[in-house]
């Protein structure tokens, strides 16, 4: 799927957390097979697609009340302590739902609320399983359940002009970029990314620490800014720099 149509889901994606018990068509377990298999060719991480496996979502704890019907998932498995690791999976990751989105399906990104043990993926000894991803077909609206947990989580969120620092005019197309950021999903909505154009025309993506799945939120936000964008590409780490975008 081309740039032009993973930033036209962005408008469309939202998490979903009740899904419909179906199996997902050939056609796009080959397509979403394709793109993660080309992604994990380029990268110290393994991310896998996983079928029909509803056990990691199946717990008695009550968190994991908040998701159902979830059947398939993409785990989120790269090399620990390898740099950057979770701000790549945080890119790639958020390329594959909204490749899934445009394909008309419902996802969510999921740090805590499930059962890591239960997880039917592999993960070699030098590996960890950092996070997943629900895939499924979802019913058109919302359900009640969905729109409160959406409510109580935006309620909470920054408001968007304290996620940018602008030192002097930046061009017309950095806005558009700040728009696709704040669209981007984070961990409990906290939109922790923030982008500064300096004054020396440098963009930089910065987060306040590593942890609580920042460094995936990082790589979620650069993800949107950069399909934004008309060009350039982001350097990898914490107060990186947006490279070749005149
Ligand atoms: C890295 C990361 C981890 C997340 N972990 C969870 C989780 O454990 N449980 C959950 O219900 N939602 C989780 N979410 C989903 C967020 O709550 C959701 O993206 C946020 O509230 C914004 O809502 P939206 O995705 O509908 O825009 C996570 C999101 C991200 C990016």
């Amino acid at each position: 799927m081309d740039k032009r149509q993973l930033y036209d889901a962005i408008a469309k994606r939202c998490s979903r957390r009740k899904y419909l018990p179906q199996p997902l068509s050939p056609e796009i377990i080959d397509q979403l097979s394709t793109s993660v298999e080309r992604y994990n060719q380029a990268n110290e991480f393994h991310i896998q697609l996983i079928l029909d496996q509803p056990d990691a979502f199946q717990g008695l704890r009550k968190s994991y009340g908040f998701f159902t019907g979830v059947q398939h998932y993409l785990a989120l498995v790269g090399k620990k302590n390898h740099p950057n690791i979770q701000e790549k999976l945080g890119f790639f990751g958020e390329l594959l739902i909204l490749e899934a989105t445009q394909l008309g399906l419902g996802t969510c990104w999921i740090g805590a609320t499930y059962d890591q043990k239960r997880c039917n993926c592999q993960i070699a000894a030098d590996e960890q399983l950092f996070a997943v991803i629900t895939i499924g077909y979802v019913p058109e609206e919302q359900s009640l359940r969905e729109q409160l947990i959406m409510r109580g989580s935006h309620l909470r969120h920054k408001d968007a002009d304290n996620m940018y620092t602008v030192e002097v005019q930046p061009p017309m197309w950095f806005f558009s970029c700040l728009e696709a950021v704040y669209r981007a999903p984070s961990a409990m909505n906290h939109k922790s990314t923030h982008i500064t154009y300096q004054l020396n025309h440098t963009i930089t993506a910065a987060v306040p620490s590593l942890s609580n799945y920042q460094e995936m939120d990082l790589g979620i936000a650069k993800a949107h800014f950069w399909l934004a964008a008309p060009k350039g590409y982001w350097q990898w780490g914490n107060n990186a720099q947006y490279l070749d975008f005149m």
